[in-house]
């Protein structure tokens, strides 16, 4: 279903219809584009990978919003949430007829502010106040519930060889637990499946004048439902759940948790938590099951799943876009956006931004970034109810790929979609099996199995087997590996800069892959044997034998290379030339201009040097210490040019005399290979040492400059909740008992600050020598 022929809800500027509000010329792409078009529902990712590659902000004169889609501007947007206000998140998309409107106000509707559409600061009060039963210790209780009712749905179809699976299970099983955890009544549940399907239309869809009255009807009912179930809560609200909970914290915070909030999270809460989910699911399966390799390996290794769960979020997201309302303003990329300025950020789109997933259109379920999805948002808004999302997706997998591992799509079906500008998934999904080689009929047994469910923040995806199939000299002290997959399967998608981490006699070690990305059946590394090494690497020269398996992760791309500049500088020292000579390679394909400096003590030492001379020739320049030639990189750098990027791999002294170099530069010229991730990454300099005492166990922990709070407890064995790891959720916060905080976060108020009675610990710190936590 679409609906491309319906009016446009807004035009570009109206005395100029050819411009956007800027006064900037509209592109045919950018004026085509409807979000209400089958090609968006079915394929949002694909039908704007036009926008990505040229256009990443572009304004919809059919929409009226401005429209995001690159992974980088998606999420600052998500991250500022002053300048980028969600307070339209729940608006109307499509602007209510008169009648509709009547038979709204004949209901009392008066949906407002809920929290995914509140500004600060009362949001986050809210939030935080509101946050404690979505904690993994409260989440674990509802795990026996969702296991036992995926299994009740599987035992009415197993038998039937043939399913729809969204009417017989994806839609039931969210829907019921998303009314438990609420702690709303079972009742009717028919009939909350049609409210909700009406909110939805109501506020992200296109519905015409006839339907919106039917619409509002059912909005109005649900509205009017939602208030009574809330009455007969007030009434003995003891009870179990998120709203009976809400309750109990009124009369301690009635400004923050007010009345008609209260009936709108009662409302919007139903929707938020089992059409995302149930969406979620459908889309899972579709995709699995469309990638037939990839079901068949996690059915082999169910271990597989939760990263199967980010995966499938990442490539098949259930929310497609999101939306915002720039307060100020403001520039997205160099996009000027003025202020009043609507925004659809398309988080599907983002979730397959090559600048930020290699090979973003596979389905790889051992993919190591799989998490940095953007389908639940980001950032102070940042969806509340993941995990308990992510716990129903696991159980769901874990039990058809149990029950049902050879069940296959029905062929040549059509999938349908509501049409709607943020919610995605197919209204059937069906299904197939022979029911004579159910595994159950032969082996009763796996339905005693339980496998264990992980509930939290996603943990690192299992490691891939590799073969080792060749160890050759490369230069002086340095060997070329070449690994391929222990399985004979290809090798996920990377993108040059790209490491991988190998697991070598007890440790990990990072590679970047220096081979050509196109050859998906070998990766290529090249390791230096180095004299102070740890183990990595001597292990590797002394150990490593033709034949061995290693297990791997990755690839993982923390040095990108920016396709967008003018030109680059590659300055590579010693072995630092292995991420280099690919980044090169692309540039070179690319038709770019490029230098390449290259420093060795000896050409003997110096790894790639004939494959550099034959692909690079006069854009290489080689400096080699032994003969007295030195790379002057203050000369080489002396004048900032404008468009240029510096791409820089090498020891500690090279990084830093580019980093002193290129002082006057622009801050984004520079790009260094970063090993680390974003935790770690603060300046040492700014920060000093100090103690954290435990006041529960009296234990001391010492927080080195260099690490955080977070980063030091958890090298204890203390688990703390996180989620940004930027100072901007509150997921991390825990209580102080003694001692002032150094608050580097945005989410406490300042009167909050001045108590120093709690704090951030991913991002703030002690201001004196020690600090004492509620711990
Ligand atoms: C907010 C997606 C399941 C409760 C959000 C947001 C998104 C989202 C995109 C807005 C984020 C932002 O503005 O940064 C999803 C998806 C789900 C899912 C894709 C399933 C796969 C759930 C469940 C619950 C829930 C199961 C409740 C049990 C909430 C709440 C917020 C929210 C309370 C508002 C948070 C805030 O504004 O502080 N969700 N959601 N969601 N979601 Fe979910
Ligand atoms: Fe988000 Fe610390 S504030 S994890």
């Amino acid at each position: 279903r679409g609906s491309g022929d319906a009016a446009p809800a807004a035009t570009g500027c109206p005395f100029h219809p050819g411009v956007d509000p800027s006064g900037r010329p509209i592109s045919a792409n950018a004026a085509a584009f409807d979000p209400f078009h089958e090609t968006f529902q079915e394929d949002p990712a694909g039908s704007l990978r036009w926008s990505r590659d040229g256009e990443p902000v572009f304004y919809s004169p059919r929409l009226g919003y401005w429209v995001v889609t690159r992974y980088e501007d998606v999420k600052a947007v998500f991250r500022d949430n002053i300048t980028f206000s969600p307070s339209i998140a729940l608006e109307k998309v499509t602007p209510v007829c008169d009648e509709a409107t009547a038979v709204l106000e004949r209901y009392g509707y008066a949906m407002r502010r809920t929290l995914v559409n509140e500004d600060e600061p009362v949001h986050m009060r809210r939030r935080r106040a509101l946050m404690e039963p979505f904690t993994p210790a409260q989440l674990a209780h509802h795990e026996p519930l969702v296991r036992r009712l995926v299994r009740e749905h599987v035992d009415r179809i197993i038998d039937t060889g043939k399913a729809d699976l969204v009417e017989e299970m994806l839609y039931d099983v969210p829907l019921t637990v998303a009314l438990h955890f609420l702690g709303v009544p079972e009742d009717d549940m028919a009939m909350l499946r049609k409210y909700s399907v009406a909110h939805v239309v109501n506020t992200w869809g296109r519905p015409t004048q006839e339907e919106q009255v039917a619409v509002a009807e059912s909005v109005g009912r649900f509205w009017r439902f939602a208030g009574e179930v809330l009455d007969r809560m007030r009434q003995d609200p003891s009870g179990p759940g998120w709203m009976p909970y809400a309750i109990r914290l009124q009369p301690q915070m009635p400004d923050v948790i007010t009345d008609s909030y209260l009936h709108s999270i009662m409302m919007a809460g139903i929707v938020a938590a089992h059409e995302t989910t149930a969406n979620a699911a459908a889309n899972a399966i579709r995709l699995l099951l469309e990638n037939r390799p990839v079901w068949e390996e996690i059915c082999a290794d169910q271990r597989l799943i939760p990263n199967a769960v980010e995966e499938c979020l990442r490539h098949s997201g259930s929310v497609k876009a999101w939306r915002r309302i720039a307060t100020t303003d403001t520039k997205i990329g160099d996009v000027e956006i003025p202020k009043g300025a609507k925004l659809l950020i398309v988080t599907s789109s983002a979730n397959h931004d090559e600048r930020r997933f290699d090979g973003p259109d596979e389905v790889d379920v051992r993919r190591e970034n799989a998490g940095d999805h953007l389908t639940f948002g980001y950032g102070a808004h940042q969806c509340m109810g993941k995990n308990l999302a992510r716990m129903e997706l696991q159980i769901i997998l874990q039990e058809l790929t149990t029950r049902l591992p050879h069940m296959e799509l029905v062929p040549g079906q059509r999938f349908s979609y509501l049409p709607n500008i943020s919610f995605r998934g197919p209204e059937h999904l069906w299904v197939q099996w022979d029911p004579a080689r159910n595994p159950e009929r032969t082996n009763p047994e796996i339905l005693r199995r339980r496998l264990p469910v992980q509930i939290g923040s996603a943990r690192r995806p299992l490691p891939r087997s590799v073969t080792v199939l060749a160890i050759e000299p490369e230069a002086e002290g340095i060997v070329r590996i070449t690994l391929a997959d222990a399985h004979g399967k290809p090798l996920p998608a990377w993108s040059p800069g790209a490491h991988v981490d190998l697991e070598l006699g007890g440790l990990t070690r990072q590679y970047s892959l220096c081979g050509d990305p196109d050859d998906r059946s070998t990766y290529q590394i090249a390791v230096l044997k180095d004299p102070d090494s740890r183990g990595g690497s001597r292990y590797v020269h002394e150990r490593l034998a033709v034949g061995d398996v290693l297990l791997m992760r990755g690839p993982r791309n923390n040095f990108p290379l920016d396709p967008g500049a003018r030109r680059y500088v590659f300055i590579a020292g010693g072995i630092g030339i292995t991420p280099i000579i690919t980044m090169a390679d692309r540039a070179r394909r690319r038709g770019a201009d490029y230098h390449i400096h290259y420093c060795g003590r000896s050409a003997a030492a110096m790894a790639f040097l004939g494959r550099l001379r034959r692909d690079h020739g006069d854009r290489l320049t080689l400096y080699r210490s032994a003969e007295g030639t030195r790379l002057d990189i203050a000369r080489l750098l002396a004048e900032p040019q404008e468009g240029t990027q510096i791409y820089v791999c090498g020891p500690q002294r090279m990084l830093d005399a580019v980093a002193e170099a290129t002082r006057h530069w622009p801050d984004d010229a520079v790009r260094v290979e970063s090993f680390v991730s974003a935790l770690d990454r603060f300046d040492p300099a700014k920060n000093h040492a100090f103690d954290v005492r435990l006041a529960d166990s009296g234990r001391v922990i010492r927080v080195p400059a260099d690490q955080t709070v977070l980063g030091a407890l958890r090298a204890a064995g203390i688990d703390v909740l996180s989620d940004c790891e930027e100072g901007l959720c509150g997921t991390c916060e825990v209580p102080v008992a003694e001692g002032e905080v150094d608050h580097r976060d945005m989410v406490l108020t300042k009167a909050e600050r001045a108590q120093h009675s709690s704090m951030m610990t991913c991002c703030s710190r002690a201001r004196g020598g020690s600090i004492t936590l509620r711990l």
